[in-house]
């Protein structure tokens, strides 16, 4: 297993570009299964869970072909199993997509169950629960989800819990469903957006995009298109705080303010002087360091799940005391005990990491849990005196494009090294 070896001290300069957002690649790639036609997808990140996803869509038989520019072109119309096993569901848990257009679709969809995960239980009975309400037959056994239906019927589904999945599994099925599905309460998460406008761009019918309640009027078919996916928002958040958290100075290409209002005010609250253009953000802390902010996530548009790793991170070196407080994963704070490690003063209180900061860390052998931790381990030693190690780093590569190359175009010293 490859490890990162990163030198800290140097603050960041210079201009990168961000690449497309997994979370709403891997929705639309899934989408394509609802397709007459072939779709085309464009502006995908090279990451390790876009191969899984092609893999695990190759192997029911879809057949995809990658252009010189890595646009992906799907065609489903070869499909000869309704399978996703175990072993790619283990290594992704968002294989778990592929249920509601197989089922919708095909009418037919067997797919493992995702098991544990190192932040939380993470159960996906909302999924289930909606898809019955459009009259799928399921049961679960020998750690298959097992779902047939001959044609889906629309329903009114009320979630429980603002699921990001769950909302995209059963917006997907609703799209070919017999009549209308309305979905109260559903994640409004730009990559959700994002896949609403993929599936209209097909021919579905949605109403409320970017709203709480989507109203879906089934279709009979739906027909291949070519999509552009947006930018990575969680990406583009990382690489500000990586800015932020040596006293740098960062240009970030291709991406899109509008998406991150949330964590743009923490950075300002943060100290940073941040400028905006229609799809650049730059970040200048004039040599500062941040102030300890207090953040506390919940669904879009308040503040990311998936940033709060990186802001425990920005928080350890920051000047006073600062909270991060958790509330859409029950465990989530796996990348602290290594924070401690390399010299943090954070201390988990239930759901909240309250720091004091101190000026700087002291570089480690860290490893990393789970994807965004790994990016907090590495914005840790990018501001850590010495070498700090840290290992495990597939996780990175499931969710960021090249990071090494990229924080090494912003001056960052750091090297990848196999095992
Ligand atoms: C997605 C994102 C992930 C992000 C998360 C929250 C993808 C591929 N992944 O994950 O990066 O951290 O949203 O923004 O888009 N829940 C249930 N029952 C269900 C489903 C979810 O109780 O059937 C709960 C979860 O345990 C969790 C909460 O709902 O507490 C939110 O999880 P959810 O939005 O579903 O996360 P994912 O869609 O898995």
């Amino acid at each position: 297993m490859d490890k990162l070896i990163i030198r800290g001290g140097t603050p960041l300069q210079g201009e990168i570009r961000i690449s497309g957002a997994k979370n709403a690649v891997l929705p639309i790639l899934s989408g394509a299964l609802l397709a007459d036609s072939p779709v085309v997808i464009s502006n995908v990140p090279h990451l390790n869970d876009v191969t899984t996803t092609m893999e695990l869509l190759g192997r029911m038989g879809v057949n995809l072909v990658i252009d010189e520019k890595l646009n992906i072109e799907i065609d489903s119309n070869t499909i000869q199993s309704f399978r996703a096993p175990y072993e790619l569901v283990k290594t992704m848990r968002a294989s778990i997509l592929v249920l509601g257009p197989l089922l919708a679709r095909f009418g037919k969809a067997d797919v493992s169950l995702p098991g544990g995960c190192a932040i939380g239980t993470r159960p996906v009975d909302l999924h289930i629960k909606g898809l019955q309400a459009m009259g799928a037959n399921i049961v679960v056994e020998d750690g298959y989800i097992k779902a047939s239906a001959k044609r889906l019927h629309g329903a009114r589904i009320i979630m429980e819990t603002v699921t990001v999945t769950g909302t995209e599994n059963l917006l997907m099925a609703a799209t070919l469903a017999d009549g209308q599905t309305v979905i109260e309460n559903a994640a409004r998460e730009p990559e959700v957006t994002d896949l609403v406008n993929f599936l209209i761009k097909m021919g579905a019918n949605i109403n409320g995009v970017g709203t709480d309640t989507l109203v879906i009027e089934g279709k009979e078919k739906l027909d291949g298109t070519r999509y552009r996916v947006l930018p990575d928002r969680i990406e583009t958040g990382t690489y500000l705080v990586a800015g932020a958290i040596t006293a740098g100075h960062v240009k970030l290409k291709d991406t899109d303010a509008k998406l991150l209002d949330s964590v743009l005010q923490k950075l300002r609250d943060a100290g940073a002087d941040i400028t905006t253009g229609e799809d650049w953000i730059e970040l200048n802390m004039h040599g500062r360091r941040p102030q300890a902010v207090d953040v506390k996530t919940a669904p879009y548009p308040a503040f990311p799940t998936d940033m709060q790793a990186q802001f425990t991170a920005l928080n350890a070196i920051a000047n006073g005391a600062g909270s991060v407080t958790e509330t859409v994963f029950e465990n989530r704070f796996m990348h602290v005990q290594e924070m401690q490690r390399m010299g943090a003063r954070v201390r988990v209180e239930g759901r909240t990491a309250y720091s004091q900061g101190i000026p700087r860390l002291t570089g480690a052998q860290v490893m990393a849990t789970d994807l965004r931790a790994s990016a907090s381990l590495i914005l840790a030693g990018l501001a850590a005196d010495g070498e700090t190690i840290v290992d495990r780093i597939y996780h990175i590569d499931r969710g960021y494009e090249a990071i090494e190359e990229k924080l090494r175009q912003l001056g960052a010293s750091i090297q990848r090294k196999p095992n």
